[in-house]
């Protein structure tokens, strides 16, 4: 029997598309808010705590641990910052939330910066979110003049790229300068926006937020596995019956994702290899029935990222697959570490000889270059580019082999 998956994040589809401040009030949204004002900011980090939220942003960071950070700083001026600056091929979960479900997602901002003692807010978009913009602006107009915003927030915009929405780059992107990561430490918790405290969270992170204040840490850490709580968004793209954004809670299957919510694949195609997001490793399609979480898919070489869900299936062409990923990350590093232009460029580079036939030695090459490369960066896009790529190499072992042409087995030098 099929379990019935609990919805946190997407309980209807409303009429309009956008949820209404009394529409999301009736389903209870705000009373968490509501709650916290007044209460001690110690007990909200701890009920985050308590309840194992975890970033849905794509690194899975401990959301009170960052919190914390930032409350012990002491500053005149601390902000928070909504990150949907979305912008990873297949993933459409950030801008979902920010169009459907505004509310939830200020009231976790508010939440947030609450916890952190934050002066301001920000909900950072990127340009090409229009629809998002307006939906998001309607509910901080109806949501302020119903006084229940605890601090002044507004929206900010960063550039239509997809580095522009790691945390650093969008504080970059706030206070106008070029969207380009910054070296850490500083951590924004200690010294972010106009060098203040900021804590900068997902905007799936912040509903979930939301939810928690609303029905305690306890229900939520109810919900999924060991190490991997709550639910988590997923994009299914058109590779099955029913594309789109779906919620399930972690602890479900590929198996779950593909065939119960997405309704199967469709034109009775077979599906080979799994990508559960674009900056995370690729999995082999025996892998349907493992549980999605955190502690299952790391020893796959695998994480959730953002959920942003990609299907191998019989008929793809796979090197030219992940040389179009490889070629995603070329054109979108941006350009100030040389280790990440290096090794995004010569990715490109060496997957182009593969598909020519002129492969010898590929499979060495990628793996030097990764391994060269690794945490040079300013940002975490190195390793990101890396993964689906040297994770294909394994999956797809033959493939690579046979078109890096004669002699161009995998390890082989020349
Ligand atoms: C290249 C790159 C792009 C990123 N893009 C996003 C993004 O679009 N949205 C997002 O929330 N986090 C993105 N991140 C992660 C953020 O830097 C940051 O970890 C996240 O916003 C923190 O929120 P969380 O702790 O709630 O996950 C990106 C990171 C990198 C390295
Ligand atoms: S690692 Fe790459 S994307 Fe990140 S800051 Fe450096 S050059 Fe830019």
């Amino acid at each position: 029997m099929r379990r019935v998956a609990p919805h946190l994040l997407l309980p209807t589809r409303t009429a309009t598309g956008l949820e209404s401040l009394a529409e999301y009030r009736a389903r209870g949204g705000y009373d968490g808010l509501i709650a916290a004002r007044g209460q001690d900011p110690a007990r909200l980090r701890a009920e985050v705590a308590a309840s194992g939220l975890r970033g849905r942003g794509g690194a899975a960071f401990p959301t009170a641990r960052k919190w914390d950070l930032a409350a012990a700083a002491s500053a005149d001026r601390k902000f928070v910052v909504a990150n949907g600056g979305e912008h990873e091929p297949g993933s459409d979960k950030d801008r979902l939330l920010v169009q459907r479900h505004p509310h939830a997602v200020l009231e976790g901002l508010s939440l947030a910066g609450l916890a952190t003692g934050a002066t301001h807010g920000y909900v950072y978009l990127i340009e090409d979110m229009l629809p998002q913009r307006s939906s998001i602006e309607a509910a901080l107009s109806e949501a302020a003049d119903a006084g229940l915003l605890p601090f002044p927030i507004e929206v900010g915009t960063g550039p239509t790229t997809y580095v522009a929405g790691e945390e650093t780059a969008a504080l970059e992107a706030l206070e106008g300068r070029p969207a380009k990561p910054r070296k850490k430490p500083p951590f924004p918790g200690e010294a972010g926006l106009f060098g203040k405290p900021t804590t900068v969270n997902n905007v799936e992170t912040l509903a979930h937020v939301a939810w928690i204040a609303r029905h305690g840490a306890a229900a939520f850490a109810d919900i999924g596995t060991e190490q991997s709580k709550g639910t988590l968004l997923f994009t299914l793209g058109r590779e099955v019956a029913r594309p789109g954004v779906h919620e399930l809670p972690f602890g479900s299957t590929f198996r779950d994702l593909i065939e119960g919510c997405g309704g199967g694949l469709v034109g009775g195609r077979r599906l080979r290899a799994i990508l559960p997001a674009m900056s995370t490793g690729l999995l082999d399609a025996r892998h349907l029935d493992v549980p999605i979480a955190y502690e299952t898919l790391r020893p796959l070489g695998s994480s959730p990222g953002c959920g942003g869900v990609r299907l191998v299936l019989d008929d793809t062409d796979v090197v030219a697959m992940v040389l179009g990923i490889a070629e995603f990350f070329m054109q979108e590093q941006c350009g100030q570490c040389p280790p990440c232009r290096m090794e995004t460029n010569q990715f490109v580079h060496i997957l182009k000889a593969v598909q020519a036939h002129k492969g010898p030695g590929y499979d060495d090459k990628l793996k030097k270059l990764a391994e060269f490369s690794r945490k040079k960066g300013n940002c975490s896009l190195i390793e990101m580019a890396a993964a689906p790529v040297l994770s294909a190499l394994d999956v797809f072992a033959a493939e690579f082999a046979a078109a890096a042409g004669p002699g161009a087995l995998p390890g082989a030098t020349h």
